[in-house]
């Protein structure tokens, strides 16, 4: 409102200067002209020169505000990139350059903000290579729990061990590196299916082995029926594909590479249960080599896991393989209500 008081009250007497300027000029030339003091040429001359003059002054003036408002501006941006990155190394272990797939959870305590907590005194060990299902109903945190294990948001230090490191001490790069995950919601980038699938850098991108992860999703004879197959583009400029469609191209972009850890948030949400268990199937097979840690609903899939954990209110219910789960009344509450 300043600015705009400022430049309201500036522009219009800059402008009554500049034509006044003009009155003026024409008022004394004219005189002396007619006085013969100064010829019409001079009086010519003396006028274009002004007018020479006139429009510098004019732009010293107008980039002299520029430069302020940009200057403001800059300010702001400055703001929103000098903000504290909180997915950084600090004070890593820069010897640790690969990671087993043994993780450690341990009494983890986590809120977003101080009205809630997530999670309460949430524990869990995994030997690397088993296959970890987590349960519960919707809110209970487990997307937080994945969250919090590969640092999208910061756990509590000693809480989160990767072979006895706390996650804090591995670089964020190794970590990263060697978690792959699908998100609950997965991103599909406009291009073809071909580069959807193998856009992670280190992977070998041959079609044998995209073709190889597309059927180990269970996406393969869906890609063969598009029009061109691995070539087929989707996303804004291509094909549309349904929500299970999506979560099986993001499964095979994260098996691609065969990281140590597998994380899947709910990628089976939107597949159909022949399809879900199609990919148990194949996840079972890498038990042993892949650390898996997957979030689903259906227990009777997930029966073949070595530890199934119930979550209730951010608390661990009960834990442990099916068969000792049907001892356990909760878990058998939800496992009769599935059948
Ligand atoms: N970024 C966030 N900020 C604040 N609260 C969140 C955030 N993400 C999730 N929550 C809350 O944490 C709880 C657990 O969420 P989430 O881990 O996504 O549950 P689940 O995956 O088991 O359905 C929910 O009550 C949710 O509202
Ligand atoms: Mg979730």
């Amino acid at each position: 409102m300043r600015l705009a008081k400022v430049r309201g009250f500036f522009h219009p007497i800059i402008a009554a200067f500049a034509s006044l300027s003009v009155l003026v000029i024409f008022w004394i030339g004219g005189y002396f002209v007619i006085k013969k003091v100064i010829t019409i040429g001079e009086f010519i001359a003396f006028n274009g020169t002004i007018g020479y003059l006139l429009m510098p002054t004019i732009f010293i003036g107008w980039i002299m505000s520029m430069l302020q408002r940009s200057r403001a501006s800059l300010e702001r941006i400055g703001e929103v990139i000098g903000e504290a990155n909180v997915l950084r190394d600090i004070n890593v272990d820069s010897g640790i350059k690969t990671l087993s797939g043994d993780i450690r959870i341990d009494n983890l305590s986590f809120s977003y903000n101080k009205e809630k907590e997530i999670l309460s005194n949430f524990s869990l060990s995994i030997k690397s290579g088993e296959m970890v299902a987590i349960i519960g109903e919707v809110g209970v945190g487990k997307s937080t729990v994945i969250n919090l294990m590969q640092r999208i948001y910061a756990p509590p230090k000693n809480s989160i061990f990767y072979d006895g490191n706390d996650v804090f001490r591995i670089p964020l790069e190794i970590l990263h590196a060697n978690i792959n995950y699908v998100s609950q919601e997965p991103h599909i980038f406009s291009g073809s299916i071909r580069d959807n699938i193998s856009y992670i850098d280190q992977v070998d991108t041959t079609l044998d082995a995209i073709i190889w992860a597309a059927k180990f999703a269970d996406i393969a004879k869906d890609i063969e029926s598009f029009p061109n197959a691995y070539d087929t583009l989707i996303g804004e400029n291509g094909i549309t594909l349904s929500g299970g469609q999506k979560q099986r191209i993001a499964l095979a972009r994260a098996i691609i590479n065969r990281p140590k850890i597998l994380m899947l948030d709910n990628v089976f949400s939107a597949v159909d249960t022949e399809t879900e268990d199609n990919i148990l199937q194949n996840l079972l097979q890498l038990k042993g080599h892949i650390t898996t840690i997957i979030v689903a609903h259906r227990v009777s899939t997930l029966k073949h896991c070595d530890k199934i954990i119930l979550l209730k209110e951010g608390m661990v219910l009960a834990s442990g393989t099916h068969e000792e789960l049907m001892h356990n009344k909760d878990y058998m509450d939800i496992y009769e209500k599935q059948i």
